[in-house]
C-alpha cells in the first residue's frame, strides 16, 4: 500500500474569529502513558527503568508527546506492580534513584515535555510504615489511619463486599483482632480519609513532587476514598454470595469535600493538569468534578471501555458487541464536557487489553484497526492519551495457562468465572480478551531478542509478533501505524477546529460507521470510520471538501472500505 495522502498543516484553515476556548498547554498536546516496568531496560535486570525513559525522549518528542504519565515509580513490594506504595516520596530502586527522576524531569523539560506522576491515594501498601504501625495495636498513633472494623458476631468479615480483584474486601489482622478494608488486593489497605492527618500527609507528598517540577498528576481510584457512614451487607451479585465493593462505596456523597480540599492544598496555583480515575462517576455528574468549579482538569470515566460488559466489569458477563453502544458512550462524554470542563480521550491504558483486539472483536487487519482508533482519538474534542505501544498497533497476547499470567486481577477474575460455572477453557478465554497483561508485555522497539526491551530476561515475555510490529521497522515505513500517528498528532495540534470545534455525532444508528463533525467558525471537519471488516455505504455527498488524512492511500468513493478511516474539512456558510 502506498503512503497516505499528505496532511494539511491546518495553518491555512485558521478563520478569523474562530473561538479558541481551549487555552491551556495540556489541552493542545498529546499525553503518552508509560508503564515503566515494561518500557525500556538499561541495566539488563529484565525490568524497565527511569534512565530507559530518558533514553527514549527523542522518540517521544518525534511522536508529538507533550506530557508523559508514568504509572507509579515509588518504592513498592510490587504486588500490584507499583499501585501498592510503601513510600510516597521515594523512587523504587528497581526503577532507579531520585537523581534519575530529577534528570528525567529536566531532560524532558528541555524538549518541552512534562512528567506526570500517578498518585495512589485510596490505599497504600501493607508494607508502608503507616500500615505497619496502624495494625500493631488499637491505640497507636496511626491506629485510625486505615479502615478497621470488628468481625460479625460469628467471626466472619464485617460485610459481604468483594474486592475489585476478587475475594473478600476484608482481611483479618490477628494483632488487632479486627478486619481491615481493601478495595483492591489484600496488600492494598484503604487509607482513612476521614482522618485529617492522613489527608495532610498525602497532600504533603504531592507537593513534594510539585516542588520537583512535575507537570501534573493522574489520581488513581479516586472515587473510592469516601466510605459510607454505615457499613452494611449488599445484595449478592454473583455465585460467591458477595457484592462488589464498587457498588457499595464508589462515589459516596461527601467525597467532593475531600477533593476540594485536595485541590486547594495541592493543585491550585500551579500550571499543571490533573486527571482523576473515576470509575463510578456518571456523565451527568461531570460538571461537579471537572472545570472551574470542579476539582480536576479531566476525568477518566469508564463507560466507553466497558461496552462489552453487561454492567460493571465481571469478565464472564459479556454481551454481544454493538458499535452504537460505544458511539453513544463517547458522544455522552463529549456532551458532558461541551460547555464546562475538558475530556481525556483514551482507548488503552495499563488496565485494558490492546484496543485493536478489544474494540474489533470480529477481527480485521490490526494495522487498519489501529489507524481507525488513532483517527477517533485525535479528532474527538479533548486531550488524547496514547498508551505505550498503541502507536505501533501492538496486540494482545494469548498464553495457554492461567499460571503464565502475572496480573493479579486476571487470577481473581479467572477464579470468579470458575465459581460462576464456566469451564477452565472458557475462564481462560475471558482472560485472553481482557487481561491487563495484554498491555504490559515489553514495548516492542526492534527485532533483537525480547523486542529490544532488555538484554536480560524480561519480567513478562515479549509478544512474539515483535518481529513485524516494532518501532524501528515502523519508523522506516511511511505507511506504518507509527507514521500515521505522527501525521495525525501533527494535524491535531495544528488545526484549530480539532482543538476547540463543537462536536456533533452523525449517522448515530449506523452499526458499522462512527462519524462525527467538529465545527468552529466557518470550518467543519468530518471524521468517518468504518469499524467493520466489510465495506460500509455512506449517504450520498457525505464527505465534502478536502481530505486531511485517511488510512487508505486514496480517497473513498461512496463506501468506506474495511476499517477505513478518513477526515475531511470543508467550508460552511
Ligand atoms: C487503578 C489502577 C490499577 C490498579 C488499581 C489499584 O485502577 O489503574 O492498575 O490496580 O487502581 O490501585
Amino acid at each position: 500500500m502506498l503512503a497516505t495522502s499528505p496532511v494539511a498543516t491546518g495553518e491555512a484553515h485558521i478563520t478569523k474569529g474562530t473561538p479558541m476556548k481551549a487555552t491551556k498547554w495540556w489541552q493542545n498536546t498529546a499525553v503518552y502513558q508509560i508503564y515503566p516496568k515494561s518500557f525500556n531496560d538499561t541495566t539488563g535486570s529484565g525490568t524497565g527503568d527511569l534512565r530507559g525513559i530518558t533514553a527514549k525522549l527523542d522518540y517521544l518528542k518525534d511522536l508529538g508527546a507533550g506530557a508523559l504519565w508514568l504509572t507509579p515509580v515509588y518504592p513498592s513490594p510490587m504486588v500490584d506492580n507499583g499501585y501498592d506504595i510503601s513510600d510516597y516520596t521515594g523512587i523504587n530502586p528497581q526503577f532507579g534513584t531520585l537523581a534519575d527522576m530529577e534528570e528525567l524531569i529536566a531532560e524532558a523539560k528541555r524538549r518541552d515535555i512534562r512528567i506526570v506522576m500517578d498518585l495512589v491515594y485510596n490505599h497504600s501498601s501493607d508494607q508502608h510504615p503507616w500500615f505497619i504501625e496502624s495494625k500493631s495495636s488499637r491505640n497507636n498513633a496511626k491506629s485510625d489511619w486505615y479502615i478497621w472494623r470488628d468481625a460479625k458476631p460469628d467471626g466472619s468479615a464485617p460485610t459481604n463486599w468483594r474486592g475489585i480483584f476478587g475475594g473478600s474486601a476484608w482481611t483479618y489482622c490477628a494483632e488487632r483482632e479486627q478486619y481491615y478494608l481493601h478495595t483492591f488486593a489484600e496488600a492494598q489497605p484503604d487509607l482513612n480519609w476521614e482522618n485529617p492527618e492522613v489527608r495532610a500527609a498525602l497532600f504533603a507528598a504531592a507537593n513534594f513532587w510539585l516542588d520537583k517540577g512535575v507537570g501534573g498528576f493522574r489520581i488513581d481510584a479516586i472515587t473510592y476514598i469516601k466510605k459510607p457512614a454505615v457499613f452494611e451487607d449488599g445484595t449478592p451479585d454473583a455465585a460467591d454470595g458477595m457484592v462488589s465493593v464498587h457498588t457499595m462505596t464508589a462515589n459516596t456523597p461527601g467525597i467532593l469535600d475531600f477533593l476540594h480540599e485536595f485541590r486547594r492544598e495541592v493543585f491550585d496555583g500551579h500550571d499543571i493538569f490533573t486527571v482523576g480515575e473515576a470509575n463510578g462517576v456518571s456523565v451527568a455528574e461531570l460538571p461537579d468534578w471537572v472545570g472551574e468549579n470542579g476539582v480536576f482538569s479531566m476525568l477518566f470515566e469508564f463507560a466507553h471501555v466497558l461496552v462489552p460488559y453487561e454492567e460493571g466489569e465481571c469478565w464472564s458477563k459479556m454481551i454481544p458487541w454493538k458499535l452504537t453502544k460505544l458511539k453513544g458512550a463517547l458522544s455522552a462524554s463529549q456532551a458532558g464536557v461541551a460547555k464546562e470542563g475538558w475530556y481525556p480521550i483514551y482507548f488503552e491504558n495499563h488496565d485494558r487489553a490492546r484496543s485493536v483486539n478489544y474494540f474489533f472483536p470480529n477481527g480485521g487487519d490490526t494495522r487498519l484497526a489501529a489507524k481507525a482508533l488513532a483517527t477517533v482519538l485525535m479528532t474527538l474534542r479533548g486531550t488524547p492519551f496514547i498508551y505505550e505501544g498503541e502507536e505501533l498497533g501492538m496486540t494482545n497476547v494469548r498464553w495457554d495457562t492461567i499460571e503464565s499470567y502475572d496480573d493479579i486481577s486476571s487470577h481473581g477474575q479467572y477464579e470468579l468465572a470458575l465459581k460462576e460455572g464456566f469451564s477452565p477453557a472458557e475462564a481462560l478465554s475471558f482472560v485472553h480478551f481482557n487481561s491487563r497483561d495484554n498491555a504490559r508485555t515489553p514495548m516492542q522497539w526492534n527485532t533483537s531478542e525480547h523486542a529490544g526491551f532488555t538484554t536480560g530476561t524480561p519480567w513478562l515475555p515479549a509478544n512474539e509478533n515483535y518481529h513485524t510490529i516494532n518501532a524501528a521497522a515502523e519508523e522506516k515505513d511511511e505507511d506504518s501505524v507509527l507514521s500515521y500517528y505522527k501525521q495525525i498528532i501533527r494535524l491535531r495540534k495544528t488545526n484549530p477546529v480539532l482543538l476547540s470545534g463543537v462536536y456533533e455525532e452523525l449517522l448515530a444508528d449506523n452499526e458499522q460507521i462512527y462519524a462525527f463533525s467538529r465545527t468552529a467558525g466557518n470550518r467543519r471537519i468530518v471524521t468517518a470510520v468504518n469499524f467493520s471488516a466489510e465495506e460500509a455505504a455512506l449517504p450520498a455527498g457525505f464527505l465534502k471538501g478536502v481530505r486531511l488524512i485517511g488510512s487508505y492511500a486514496d480517497a473513498p468513493s461512496t463506501v468506506l472500505r474495511p476499517l477505513e478511516a478518513v477526515v475531511y474539512e470543508e467550508e460552511v456558510k
